[in-house]
C-alpha cells in the first residue's frame, strides 16, 4: 500500500464551501440536519469552475457557480420538491438514482417526460420510501454533464435516528484533466467499446485526497457514493475499526468488517454506494485514510482525523438500521426472463433526440441496440403485470464488466454462475465478465422503467433499455 498522494486538511469552513450550501453539506452534525415535515431544495443546472487539481477547471456542470453539486439531504417517508432549473445550452433530465419515485418523477428523457431545455424548468416531487444512501445526476446529456461534474450524493435519512456523532458523504469520481486541470476528451471510441475511458484525475468531492475531521472515539457514518462514469472501486481503510452497514441504500442484514486491505475491499460500480459505521481512534491527531485498490499501488481517497478530546463512543451504541420496506419476491411462482448484455455490430445510433449521442453503437441488450439514455422510439424489453414476481437473468457474453442499473424498483442478487453472493436489496448490480446473475423482485412500481449498464460510454451506445409494468 502507498501512501504518494499528499492528503490536505481542509477546514470546514472550506468544506462548507465545497459541499455548496451550508445545511446540505457533508460533515455536519445531525442535529444540524434536522427537517421540516416537507423539505425542498432546488437546483440550478449551471456551468461552473472549481480547483479540481490546484488551478480552476473551467467548463464543469454544476448546481453553484464554484461548488460540487450538493449532498441533498430529505427523510423518509417526508415529501421532497425540486425546482431543477436549466441554465445551460444543452438539455437535461434529472434522475434520483435508486430512490423507488412515480415513473414521471424519474428523470428519463422522452420514456418519462420532455428533456428540460435551456431556460426551463421541471418541477420534481415524491415521498422517499427507503432510508439510506443515494445520488442524483441528469438522464439526458449524460455522458458530457456527468463527465464535467454534475453528480451529486442524495441522503434520505431514517425515522429513527441511529446514533452517530458525525456524517461525512464522499462522492467518489474521476476527472478527464490535463495537467492545467482544464478537461481533455470526455470519452474515446476505443474505451466505450471496451471497458470504459478511465478519468485521469482521482477524487472525493472534487478534491484529489481530501482530509475531513470528525471527534476523537466517536461514532462516524461514512457514506461512500460511486459516481464516476467509468471506474470500479474496490474500497478499504487500513485500521478502521467498524462495519459495512448498508450497500446501494439498504441496510445489511448482517453487516461485515470493514475491509482493511486492498484484496478484500468493497467493490463499487458505478452507481453503487456503501455506508460505513466507524469509531473514530481515540487520540486526537490520529487519522484514517480510505483507499482504493486501482491499477498500480493503492490510492487514497480521503483523509478522516480524529480532533478533540476522546469522546468515548461504542459502536454498541448504535440503533441498527431499520430494514427498507421492498417487497420480498415469490421465488417459486416468479416469472422468469432472460436478458443478454453484449456487443453489437459496430453501426450509427438511432437518432437520440435532443441528449446527445456519442455517434456508435457498441453494445446491446438481447441482440438489439439500444438508443443511448433516452430510449426514444423503442418498445420494453419486457412487460410485467403490476405486483409479480419475477427473476430475471442477466446474462452476460461480453469480456467486460457491466454494472446493470434498473430503475424504480429494488431487486437482489440470487445467485451467479461465477461466484458467492452477499445477497442485499439494491438497484445496480455488477455483472463479471461472461457471468449470469439472477436478480429476484417484486414489480410493484408501475411505470416504464430504464435497464441499462451504468458505464455511460456502454449506455449511451447501445447497452440500455426499459422495462415495462403495467398499471393495475
Ligand atoms: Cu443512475 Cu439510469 O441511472
Ligand atoms: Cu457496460
Amino acid at each position: 500500500m502507498s501512501k504518494h498522494v499528499p492528503a490536505r486538511l481542509v477546514t470546514r469552513r472550506r468544506l462548507l464551501k465545497a459541499a455548496g450550501a451550508g445545511a446540505l453539506a457533508a460533515g455536519l452534525p445531525l442535529s444540524q440536519g434536522l427537517l421540516a415535515a416537507e423539505s425542498r431544495t432546488d437546483l440550478t443546472i449551471q456551468p461552473a469552475s472549481f480547483p479540481v487539481t490546484g488551478p480552476v477547471t473551467r467548463g464543469m456542470v454544476s448546481t453553484s457557480p464554484d461548488a460540487p453539486p450538493p449532498v441533498i439531504r430529505m427523510a423518509q417517508h417526508q415529501a421532497f420538491r425540486s425546482r431543477v432549473n436549466n441554465t445551460l445550452a444543452d438539455h437535461t433530465a434529472m434522475h434520483w438514482h435508486g430512490i423507488r419515485v412515480p415513473n414521471a418523477m424519474d428523470g428519463v428523457p422522452y420514456l418519462t417526460q420532455i428533456p428540460i431545455g435551456p431556460g426551463e424548468s421541471y418541477d420534481y416531487a415524491f415521498t422517499p420510501q427507503d432510508a439510506g444512501t443515494f445520488w442524483y445526476h441528469p438522464h439526458c446529456m449524460t455522458m458530457d454533464q456527468m463527465a464535467l461534474g454534475f453528480t451529486g450524493v442524495l441522503v434520505v435519512e431514517e425515522a429513527e435516528d441511529p446514533g452517530f456523532d458525525t456524517d461525512i458523504a464522499l462522492n467518489l469520481r474521476d476527472f478527464r484533466l490535463n495537467g492545467e486541470g482544464q478537461f481533455i476528451d470526455l470519452w474515446t471510441a476505443r474505451g466505450a467499446a471496451r471497458g470504459g475511458t478511465f478519468g485521469t484525475v482521482m477524487t472525493a468531492n472534487w478534491q484529489t485526497a481530501p482530509g475531513y475531521e470528525a471527534p476523537s472515539g466517536g461514532l462516524l457514518r461514512l457514506r461512500l457514493t460511486a459516481t464516476d462514469t467509468t471506474r470500479v472501486y474496490q474500497i478499504f481503510v487500513p485500521g478502521a475499526e467498524g462495519q459495512v452497514i448498508a450497500l446501494d441504500g439498504h441496510p445489511l442484514e448482517t453487516p461485515f468488517a470493514i475491509p482493511q486491505t486492498e484484496e478484500d475491499g468493497v467493490v463499487l460500480s458505478p452507481g453503487q454506494r456503501a455506508d460505513l459505521a466507524i469509531r473514530m481512534p481515540a487520540s486526537e491527531g490520529q487519522s484514517l485514510t480510505v483507499m482504493t485498490a486501482a491499477p498500480g499501488p493503492a490510492r487514497q481517497l480521503a483523509t478522516l482525523t480524529a480532533t478533540g478530546p476522546d469522546t468515548g463512543r461504542d459502536l454498541r451504541e448504535l440503533r441498527p438500521l431499520p430494514p427498507n420496506p421492498v417487497a420480498i419476491p415469490d421465488l417459486a411462482n416468479a416469472r422468469r426472463e432472460e436478458f443478454v448484455f453484449g456487443w453489437s455490430p459496430i453501426g450509427d445510433l438511432p437518432d437520440n433526440g435532443l441528449c446527445g449521442t456519442l455517434g456508435y453503437t457498441f453494445w446491446s441488450i438481447n441482440r438489439q441496440a439500444w438508443p443511448g439514455d433516452a430510449v426514444a422510439g423503442t418498445g420494453p424489453l419486457a412487460t410485467f403485470r403490476l405486483g409479480e414476481s419475477a427473476v430475471l437473468r442477466l446474462r452476460n457474453e461480453s469480456p467486460n464488466r457491466h454494472p446493470i442499473h434498473l430503475h424504480g424498483l429494488t431487486f437482489r442478487v440470487i445467485a451467479s454462475n461465477q461466484r458467492e453472493i452477499r445477497s442485499h436489496w439494491t438497484d445496480t448490480a455488477l455483472l463479471l465478465p461472461e457471468e449470469s446473475l439472477d436478480i429476484a423482485l417484486v414489480m410493484d412500481n408501475p411505470g416504464d422503467w430504464a435497464f441499462h449498464c451504468h458505464i455511460i460510454e456502454h449506455q449511451k451506445t447501445g447497452l440500455a433499455g426499459f422495462i415495462r409494468v403495467l398499471d393495475a
